[in-house]
């Protein structure tokens, strides 16, 4: 039996009215959430509030943020704090995403900071990790990925890394339609798991979630959640359409039963 974790990464769209439509349309969806499949949305910051709002009854559907700071407060104009999302009710935050590496100079110093303020402020960071084109074209990509992950984990003990994700998000399937394949995909959610458990124990990396993101879609959520290593997805653009977002959850719950 499978457990799968379904997220939508929103990036930069919808402000609170539209964050209220698109919740409102799953939560009236015809799909109803799968019970071995969790749900998570990220809306931007500025809808957290009415996002936590709209959650309250719906059940299964978890919120997270799209990221966070590393201190607990003070002169650090723009950002937020696990508190603060901690008072809006967020489980989950997404960190290391590779737009906020590239746009925003987020480092692997940077992102371990915030995983390790995260996990000891109970907000369970989903975890991105994921190489470019030139990486995968040159070979590099295990190595990348497996240095991105020992760097963004370095100093959390097993004992402090429970309810972590990671997220294995290949730069070149971001927003172009093109996905890795079910066997890339598997290989690298593979040596992920591989490295988690050279880091901790082949249990802690057996209960660890491991998700796809890259142009996941309903039309091929199905092979690459069939990969036995491959336990969710972290969605972008299907993720805001309720119809199509709940049909990967749909899906998601097939495979899961
Ligand atoms: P797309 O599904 O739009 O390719 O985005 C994936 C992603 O970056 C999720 O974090």
């Amino acid at each position: 039996m499978r457990n799968f974790l379904v997220a939508g990464n929103w990036k930069m769209n919808c402000g609170p009215g539209e964050t209220k439509k698109l919740l409102d349309g799953i939560k009236n969806s015809d799909v109803s959430i799968p019970e071995r499949v969790d749900v998570l949305v990220c809306p931007p910051m500025i809808s957290l509030t009415v996002a936590s709002d709209e959650l309250q009854d719906a059940e299964g559907v978890a919120l997270g943020a799209q990221n966070v700071h590393s201190e607990d407060n003070g002169a650090y104009t723009g950002e937020v704090s696990t508190q603060m999302l901690n008072e809006v009710q967020c489980d989950y935050v997404i960190l290391g995403h590779s737009e906020r590496r590239e746009y925003f100079g987020e480092t692997d110093t940077t992102v371990n900071a915030k995983v390790i303020k995260s996990l000891s402020d109970d907000l369970r960071p989903v975890i991105c990790v994921g190489e470019s084109l030139e990486q995968r074209k040159a070979g590099e990509h295990q190595l990348i990925v497996r240095k991105q992950v020992e760097a963004a984990l370095s100093g959390v003990s097993e004992d402090g890394a429970g309810g972590l994700v990671i997220a294995y998000e290949p730069i070149w399937a971001i927003g172009t339609g093109e996905t890795a394949s079910p066997d890339q995909a598997q290989e690298m959610h593979k040596m992920v798991r591989e490295v988690l458990a050279d880091l901790y124990s082949d249990d802690m990396a057996d209960g660890i979630r491991i998700l796809y993101g890259g142009s996941m879609k309903p039309h091929n959520a199905e092979e690459l959640l069939s990969q036995p290593d491959v336990d969710g997805g972290l969605i972008g653009g299907a993720s805001l359409k309720a119809d199509s977002f709940t049909e990967i959850i749909r899906i998601a719950g097939e495979l899961s039963s």
